[in-house]
């Protein structure tokens, strides 16, 4: 997939309210060592410099378009190119952040297993995943990619994202290697303009593989047959904006 963070940064108030709320439960007072994993922008890199300061303070991403953007964002700041479902850590860290990243990794619970083996003692691996497969943005991608003449590009091949494990899952996992681990759910609800914009806010993240797969000769008639669903799923409200109903699963595990 290729990101575009010009798309990405259109609603970046609200995109990084999450990465905001997960590091207020950091327990860290100092670090010398932060990565922030799959920071994009570098808009989660830049809370993270606020709070301590920009010494120790990295960024890595797998898309050059996002990495480009987070060196403008923050010269002096070095930003890696990596993946992280190959990535090794060179050196242990305070602090290995990842906001909105890990849904993306099927295999996140054996990366979380190394994350937290190259975190030093009271170190922290702090997690965000969007839990919205179940939202109708999500469910209505998938009712617009098996009708039209898109759906054969989708009957070979699923682009759905896999299912998060519930908080237990993720509990049983971790604890063994933990002094404390604190799992919570938030459900954001985002105001916002019509439903054009939720559409917007999608097409630079959940819906990219979607418009991936239609291919560019379908992306026209996909948006307009995915648009008009989910004018239907999001009435108006009393101001006449739509409100956008957002879970997303938090995790601040401190190794013991
Ligand atoms: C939704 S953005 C999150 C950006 C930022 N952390 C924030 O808080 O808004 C997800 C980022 O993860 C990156 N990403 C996705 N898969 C990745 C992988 N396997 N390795 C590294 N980065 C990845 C994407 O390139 C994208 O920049």
């Amino acid at each position: 997939m290729a990101w575009s963070a010009s798309q990405y940064v259109k609603f970046e108030d609200e995109r990084t309210r999450p990465a905001r709320d997960l590091l207020a439960q950091v327990p860290l007072d100092r670090v010398s060592k932060a990565i922030d994993l799959g920071c994009g922008p570098g808009n989660s890199t830049e809370l993270i410099i606020d709070r301590y300061g920009k010494e120790g303070v990295s960024g890595l991403d797998s898309d050059l378009n996002m990495l480009e953007a987070a060196r403008k964002r923050l010269p002096g700041t070095t930003f890696t190119h990596a993946d992280l479902a190959t990535w090794q850590q060179d050196e242990p860290a305070d602090l290995l952040f990842a906001n909105a990243v890990f849904q993306w990794l099927p295999n996140h619970f054996d990366i979380f297993d190394r994350l937290m083996d190259g975190l030093t003692r009271g170190g922290v691996l702090a997690v965000q995943m969007p839990d919205n497969l179940g939202e109708p943005t999500h469910l209505l991608m998938e009712e617009s990619a098996h009708v039209g003449q898109w759906k054969t590009a989708f009957e070979k091949k699923s682009v759905r994202r896999n299912p998060l494990s519930p908080p237990s899952a993720y509990y049983s996992r971790l604890i063994g290697k933990c002094a404390r681990l604190d799992i919570w759910h938030t459900i954001y609800n985002h105001p916002m303009a019509d439903a054009a914009a939720i559409v917007e806010w999608v097409k630079a993240t959940g819906l990219m593989p979607y418009l991936t797969a239609a291919g560019d000769e379908h992306r026209e008639a996909f948006l307009a047959d995915y648009l008009a669903r989910v004018e239907k799923a999001y009435p108006k409200m009393a101001d006449g904006r739509v409100l956008l109903r957002f879970p997303r699963i938090f995790m601040v595990a401190v190794k013991g």
